[in-house]
């Protein structure tokens, strides 16, 4: 089983990245927040530190970019390789409205021809670097569908959910200052992972006679990290022949649709459908906060070989760790863990994340409040602590906040 840690804007930047993988182990690889491609064919300078390899040694990062437009993302891609990324990530999640208004992220899947020509050109463009796809076998498939069941969050839980989307809009702008056939069966599978075959022929470079341009390119992937639509959990059916027309290595599946933001039911069926039915590899996404959480998943998908975390690792960052010892068949995840699991070493693990991003961002306010939005996920460890939360989100120096931390901890 591979893990993966999840993009989360504004907290898997690369400080957060390396004071991670530091104190924990079992996460493969991972993803930055979203870095914008658009017209002026520049990123951000924070999205530049971000994704620059001084700042990511020794750690597998696989950059998301965010656009709707064939040629901006083809420049990202061009870009990203250039600095010597060998898989790119595009983004057809985020449910954000300055996003999504604008046709991106979740917002793109509610235009499935346009999503269409837009992977056909990037193909286009990026087939003569040899872009590899990993698509399985049809007789690989999954067919383990079993029924949805998911845990239903409370109302006030929701609210909090809304509240934190505009809240990471505002810090997203901060830290960049800072720095077709709906119930068509095994859809698509007739032509696997090529160029749409009604289009032109792929490109015919004979190896090793590339065009100087895009020396060094080759084993390029671009993987998807997507929802299942953009208002009815059925779009899927639609989108995934799109997916399996072109050569994308992975598609990562959080089983909701925009509408449904971050919380509610996960539509495990869907998920099922998508399993069964994409060639390329899948990898699931969503609402894995426990070892628990994840055993259920693998009996439902016994075949799932691949699982992104997100929250779930923010909330409990030894929680890939947890899984992988409870894989392996060690009596019990808290011991095997040892000091690793305790609340010393949680508190161990924040103190050098503080002192990293002190070495980024200038305004110690700024990193408290990056901290607090940390706590915003762990805090549910830690019922009976709420006196003390509420100190800490009045924090405002470093003093107040560690003396808060310390008392949740205690
Ligand atoms: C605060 C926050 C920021 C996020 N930022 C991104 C992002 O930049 N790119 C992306 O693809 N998904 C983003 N997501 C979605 C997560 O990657 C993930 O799909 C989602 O949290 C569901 O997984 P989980 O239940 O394991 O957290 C974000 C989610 C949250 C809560």
């Amino acid at each position: 089983m591979r893990f993966y840690f999840a993009p989360l804007e504004g907290i898997t930047l690369a400080p957060f990245r390396q004071t991670h993988q530091a104190f924990y182990k079992g996460v493969d690889r991972y993803y930055t927040p979203f870095l914008v491609a658009n017209q002026t064919l520049h990123f951000k300078n924070g999205e530049l530190r971000d994704v620059d390899p001084a700042l990511n040694p020794g750690i597998e990062v696989i950059p998301q970019v965010l656009t709707n437009k064939a040629a901006e993302f083809v420049w990202a891609v061009q870009t990203l390789a250039g600095m010597g990324y060998r898989e790119i990530n595009f983004n057809l999640g985020c449910p954000f409205p300055t996003v999504t208004s604008r046709g991106k992220g979740s917002g793109f899947l509610a235009f499935p021809d346009r999503l269409d020509a837009f992977f056909e050109e990037v193909f286009d463009s990026l087939k003569k670097w040899e872009i590899e796809s990993d698509q399985k076998e049809p007789d690989q498939k999954e067919q383990d569908q079993k029924e949805p069941g998911q845990k239903e969050p409370d109302q006030k839980e929701r609210d909090q959910g809304d509240q934190k989307e505009r809240d990471q809009e505002d810090q997203k702008e901060r830290d960049q200052e800072d720095q077709k056939e709906p119930d068509q069966k095994k859809a698509g599978q007739t032509k696997p992972a090529q160029m749409r075959p009604d289009k032109k022929e792929p490109g015919k470079e004979e190896p090793g006679k590339k065009e100087p341009d895009n020396k060094g390119l080759s084993g390029l992937k671009i993987s998807v990290k997507t929802r299942i639509g953009w208002e009815n959990p059925e779009e899927i059916k639609t989108l995934l022949p799109i997916y399996n027309r072109y050569p994308i290595s992975e598609l990562t599946v959080h089983p909701r649709v925009r509408t449904e933001l971050y919380s509610g039911d996960v539509h495990m069926d869907l998920f099922g459908y998508v399993l069964e039915n994409s060639i390329h590899p899948v990898c699931y996404n969503g609402e894995i906060y426990s070892v628990e959480d994840y055993e259920l998943l693998k009996e439902k998908f016994p075949r799932l070989d691949r699982v992104m975390l997100g929250r779930g690792l923010v909330r409990d960052p030894a929680l890939a760790e947890k899984i992988r010892n409870s894989i392996a068949g060690k009596e019990s995840p808290e011991i095997s863990g040892g000091m690793r699991y305790s609340d010393a070493y949680l508190e161990e693990y924040l103190r050098a994340l503080f002192t990293r991003y002190k070495e980024i961002y200038p305004d110690e306010r700024h990193i408290v409040s990056k901290m607090k939005e940390l706590w915003y996920y762990m805090k549910v460890r830690y019922p009976g602590h709420e006196k003390a939360y509420k100190k800490m989100k009045k924090a405002v120096t470093r003093e107040q906040y560690e003396a808060a931390a310390a008392e949740i901890l205690l």
